[in-house]
C-alpha cells in the first residue's frame, strides 16, 4: 500500500487530485496536509471526507517541527506538494507571505523527506507541482517548453521560481527523487472568486461590474483541472526522477475574448438579454508588471507519459459556470467576511 502526502488537498487543485486518487487509487492511503487559509475549504472535499483511505491533517508546511514529526510518524512513500500561496495580485501588496509559504515551506518538506528516505530512495518521489508563469512572458509568438530559462516577473512567479530551484538542488546535491511540473491556468469547479473566471461568474451573477486589467489583450492558456489532476496522476506515476514536464491545455485566449464568452453563456443560462452582462464590463487599472502572454508546448509529457488534454473549453466552461450557479452557498460563504475587505482594496479602491 503507498502512503502519499498531497499538500494544499483544501485548495483549488489539490481537492480535485485528492479526490482523483482517493477515487482511482483506493488501495493508497492518501493524506491531505492543509493549514486552511482563506483558499482552502474542507467544502471542497465534502463527497468524500469519509472514505477509509483518506486522511486529513491541519497544519502549516511553514512550521518545520510540526513537519518533521509528521514525517517521521507517517512515513510517506509520495509527497504531491501543491501547498501554496498561489494568487498573482495578493503577491503583489505581500511578497513576503508568498516567500515563506512557497519557499520555506518546500523547503521544510523537501528537509523532512530528505530526513526520513535519506536510507532509501527506491520508490520515493517528490513531486512539487509548479507554474509556467517561473518561465516569464512571451510575445505574440512562441512557446515555453521545458528548456526555457527562468524569467519570474511577479513576487509570487518568482516565490515558485525560486521553489523549484530549491527542488531541483535537492535532487542535484543530495539524490533525492524529484519531479516537478509547470502548468498553464487552470479553471473549473471549487476556484476561489479571486481568479477571473470564478471572480467574473460570481460578478455576472450579482450584476456587478466585470474589471478588466489594462486592455484585456493578455492572453492566457486554460485547462480544465480535472486534466491537470490527471497530469499529476501520470507524472506522479510514469514520471522520470529529475525531470521537468509541461502541462497546457492548447487553448490560448486573450482575455476580453474569454470574459464575452463567459457572459454569452452564462446569460444564456440565466435567461438573461443577449448582451445583458457584456455591459457590466469595466477596463480598470492595469495590474503592476502584467505578463502578456502565456503558452505552453506541452509535447513532452504528451509523447513521453501519454497524456492529452480531454476537455473542450466551452464543454469545460459551461460545466464550471453549471457548478458555480448551482453551488450558490458555497459562493456566498467564501464571498462573505475577509473576501469583501479584500474585494474592496483590490477593486473598489484600485
Ligand atoms: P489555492 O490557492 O486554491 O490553494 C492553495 C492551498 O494551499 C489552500 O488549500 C491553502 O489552505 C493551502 N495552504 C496555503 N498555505 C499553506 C501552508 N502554509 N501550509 C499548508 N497549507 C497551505 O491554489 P491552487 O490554485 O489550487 O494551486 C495549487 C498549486 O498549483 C499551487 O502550488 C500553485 O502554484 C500551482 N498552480 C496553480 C495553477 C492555477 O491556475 N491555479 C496553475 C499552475 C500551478
Ligand atoms: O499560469 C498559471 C497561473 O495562472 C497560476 O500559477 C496562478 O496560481 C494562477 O493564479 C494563474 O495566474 P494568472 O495571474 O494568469 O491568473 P488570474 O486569474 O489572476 O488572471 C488571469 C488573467 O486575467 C490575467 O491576465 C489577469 C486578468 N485579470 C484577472 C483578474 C483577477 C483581469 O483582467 N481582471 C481580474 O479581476
Amino acid at each position: 500500500m503507498s502512503k502519499i502526502l498531497i499538500t494544499g488537498g483544501a485548495g483549488f487543485i489539490g481537492s480535485h487530485v485528492v479526490r482523483h486518487f482517493l477515487k482511482k487509487y483506493q488501495d493508497y492511503k492518501i493524506f491531505n496536509l492543509d493549514s486552511l487559509t482563506y483558499a482552502g475549504n474542507l467544502e471542497n472535499l465534502k463527497d468524500v471526507e469519509n472514505l477509509k483511505n483518506y486522511h486529513f491533517v491541519k497544519g502549516d508546511i511553514v512550521d518545520e517541527d510540526f513537519i518533521f514529526n509528521l514525517f517521521e510518524k507517517e512515513k510517506f512513500d509520495k509527497v504531491i506538494h501543491l501547498a501554496a500561496e498561489s494568487h498573482v495580485d495578493r503577491s503583489i501588496s505581500n511578497p513576503l507571505q508568498f516567500v515563506q509559504t512557497n519557499v520555506i515551506g518546500t523547503v521544510n518538506l523537501l528537509n523532512a523527506a530528505m530526513k526520513v528516505w535519506q536510507k532509501d530512495f527506491s520508490d520515493k518521489l517528490f513531486f512539487h507541482v509548479s507554474t509556467d508563469e517561473v518561465y516569464g512572458s512571451l510575445g505574440d509568438s512562441g512557446y515555453f517548453t521545458e528548456e526555457t530559462p527562468y524569467d519570474p516577473k511577479s513576487p509570487y512567479s518568482a516565490s515558485k521560481a525560486a521553489s523549484d530551484h530549491f527542488v531541483r538542488a535537492y535532487y542535484n546535491t543530495y539524490g533525492l527523487p524529484v519531479v516537478i511540473s509547470n502548468c498553464s491556468n487552470n479553471y473549473g469547479p471549487n476556484q476561489f472568486p479571486e481568479k477571473l473566471i470564478p471572480l467574473f461568474i460570481n460578478n455576472i451573477i450579482n450584476k456587478k461590474p466585470l474589471p478588466v486589467y489594462g486592455k484585456g489583450d493578455n492572453v492566457r492558456d486554460w485547462l480544465y483541472v480535472g486534466d491537470h489532476a490527471k497530469a499529476i496522476d501520470v507524472i506522479c506515476h510514469k514520471g522520470k526522477a529529475g525531470e521537468t514536464y509541461n502541462v497546457g491545455g492548447d487553448n490560448e485566449w486573450k482575455n476580453i475574448d474569454l470574459i464575452r464568452t463567459l457572459c454569452q453563456i452564462t446569460d444564456k443560462k440565466l435567461q438573461r438579454d443577449e448582451g445583458e452582462s457584456e455591459k457590466l464590463i469595466t477596463f480598470v487599472k492595469d495590474r503592476a508588471g502584467h505578463d502578456k502572454r502565456y503558452a505552453i508546448d506541452a509535447s513532452k509529457i504528451k509523447k513521453e507519459l501519454q497524456w492529452k488534454p480531454e476537455y473542450d473549453f466551452k464543454n469545460g466552461l459551461e460545466k464550471t459556470i453549471d457548478w458555480y450557479l448551482s453551488n450558490e452557498e458555497w459562493l456566498e460563504n467564501v464571498t462573505s467576511g475577509d473576501y469583501q475587505k479584500y474585494y474592496e482594496k483590490q477593486y473598489i479602491k484600485r
